[in-house]
């Protein structure tokens, strides 16, 4: 088992790749604290987790949830922090024009603020060696119509893991990120996405297909495991070689 003995640390794990991560790493033998701003679907991913589970509702663009989180964590288990996946993120579907500052404003506050607030806060709390993984999106790199705010939120998510780890690396703590293309997940609901929509979105992946969650939080695991011990400040692309391969 690859989480063996580790206390992980998932944001945004009441559905969708957080909580398939979640489920990854329970059996995978850690012991995982969860966290989402609603209480209820929280509770009931918690559930389905089992007793090696721990839900803690937070905000993770909020320093003082994020602090009270991981005391949470460390007073409940009595151990250090060996992994934190930085996932909670949101997306919005809006053109460029009617894109308001505050609408911009609150994807950056969450997608990127949470990362920072969830790694910054984490640092009294984390052992040596320690694994950060922060869950970027191939919009990183490319542009795309309608979901500027959330393609710029996540290059920055991309660059703020190279830079995470260049400064903690002498700590022996590794950063990375992971940048999954189109996976089917409860995201889409928010953007308002009809399941035909997202089957038109699939026809361009080369394996013909969204990614399952588990398929993603696979990914994780590796990173998230001494299995990549010799990598840091890299991003991988999970993707069905979206970013890879060319469609002509
Ligand atoms: N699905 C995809 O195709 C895809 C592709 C590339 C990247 N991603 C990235 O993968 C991550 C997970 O997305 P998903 O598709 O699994 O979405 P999802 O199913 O909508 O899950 C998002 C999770 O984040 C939580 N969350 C949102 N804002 C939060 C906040 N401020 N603080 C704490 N928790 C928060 C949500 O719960 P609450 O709302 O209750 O807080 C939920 O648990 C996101 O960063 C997303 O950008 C997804």
């Amino acid at each position: 088992m690859l989480l063996e003995h580790k206390l992980a640390v998932v944001t945004g794990a009441s559905t969708g790749i957080g909580f398939a991560t979640a489920q990854r790493f329970v059996a995978e033998g850690a012991r995982v604290v969860i966290s989402a701003r609603n209480e209820d679907k929280l509770r009931q991913a918690a559930q389905k987790l089992g007793a090696h589970a721990l839900p803690v509702v937070a905000d993770a663009a909020s320093p003082t949830d994020m602090q009270r989180l991981y005391k949470t964590a460390v007073d409940h288990f009595q151990r250090e922090v060996n992994v934190v996946v930085a996932n909670a993120g949101i997306s919005r579907q809006t053109p460029v024009r009617e894109t308001s500052l505050e609408h911009f404003s609150e994807v950056m506050n969450v997608n990127v603020g949470g990362v920072y607030s969830t790694v910054r806060e984490a640092l009294p709390s984390l052992s040596r060696p320690a694994s950060i993984v922060l869950v970027a999106s191939l919009a990183a790199n490319q542009g795309t119509k309608n979901f500027s705010a959330y393609c710029a939120s996540k290059a920055a998510v991309v660059s703020l893991a190279k830079s995470f780890a260049a400064e903690f690396v002498e700590l022996g703590i590794r950063v990375n990120s992971i940048s999954p293309g189109v996976a089917n997940t409860p995201i889409f609901d928010t953007l308002g996405m009809t399941e035909a929509q997202l089957l038109e979105w699939a026809k361009v992946i080369p394996m013909k297909r969204p990614a399952e969650p588990a398929e993603i939080a696979a990914a994780i695991l590796f990173l998230a495991s001494d299995a990549s011990r010799y990598m840091t400040g890299a991003d991988i692309a999970v993707d069905g070689g979206m970013s890879g391969i060319s469609p002509f």
